[in-house]
């Protein structure tokens, strides 16, 4: 593909070919994923990745704008999707459309993802009326995870009926996609078939429209923790404590630097 899809193309996907996606944060990342992608999410995780913060609440405004500007320098392929963090679209309509209003002005993001069902669906019909397409999250949104009572499987039992009225108000609000976190994956199925956007599933099922996962976690340079739904395919943290430690052993023997990467007094002739 020569140019990055717009929402309404992933909307289209629907049904189709898997939607492939993962998140980044950083400009050289964002280049080894970018032709791979159909969309990149810049997601809040990255107070957790990145910036060592217990959960995601802590996350700023300024740092997803940070971390977006330099992803989408990385990016020509894929479509660009930013988490609007904990604080900045809850309070209101209005105060929604000014934080995401501005974050696609300064990102140059396609979209913007924002957590929570039932009760942002108004928040998403003005935002989607105003010219700011949102992908929704639901199931488990971790900007909750205070009321959720921790990190839990979502809509097990009688909460399953909660999670398919909040696919159901998404949707209807406007939503271009949606995020499945943490769901039984009968209920993922379920919602899939029901709705009209697709779904991006993460601990959700193989039957979702599409699927997503944190590339520090599936690249193996996250390791304080493994979430079930993580794949490892690459044991990257592993290898880059291996090079770390022989970087060490070799400068402490000054096998470091060798005759190959230090200078001779004349530059050598041509
Ligand atoms: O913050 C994030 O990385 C996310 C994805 C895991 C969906 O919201
Ligand atoms: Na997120």
């Amino acid at each position: 593909r020569k140019s990055a899809p717009l929402p309404d193309d992933i909307r289209a996907m629907k049904g189709g070919t898997p939607i492939v996606s993962l998140t980044a944060y950083t400009t050289p990342m964002a280049q080894l994923m970018d032709t791979h992608c159909d969309f990149v999410l810049v997601g809040d995780s990255v107070g957790m990745v990145l910036h060592g913060m217990n959960n995601t609440l802590g996350v700023t405004m300024e740092m997803m704008i940070m971390h977006s500007r330099a992803v989408a320098r990385g990016l020509t392929s894929a479509m660009l999707v930013v988490d609007m963090p904990f604080g900045s679209y809850e309070e209101s309509p209005a105060q929604a459309f000014r934080n995401a209003s501005r974050m696609m002005a300064e990102t140059g993001c396609a979209a913007v993802k924002l957590e929570g069902g039932v009760h942002m669906a108004e928040t998403i019909a003005f935002l989607v009326a105003r010219g700011v397409p949102v992908m929704a999250h639901i199931g488990l949104t971790p900007q909750s995870v205070n009321t959720l009572g921790g990190y839990k499987v979502q809509g097990r039992d009688a909460s399953a009926g909660q999670v398919l009225r909040d696919a159901r108000a998404v949707a209807d609000a406007g939503a271009f996609s949606v995020v499945l976190e943490k769901l039984p994956a009968t209920l993922s199925d379920e919602i899939t078939e029901e709705i009209p956007i697709p779904t991006i599933g993460i601990g959700a099922s193989a039957g979702c429209d599409g699927q997503i996962l944190v590339h520090y976690d599936m690249l193996g340079l996250f390791t304080a923790f493994k979430p079930k739904f993580v794949k490892r395919y690459a044991h990257l943290g592993e290898d880059a404590e291996k090079a770390i430690a022989t970087y060490a052993e070799e400068v402490r023997a000054r096998a470091f630097p060798a005759e190959e990467h230090v200078f001779a007094d004349k530059a050598p002739a041509k």
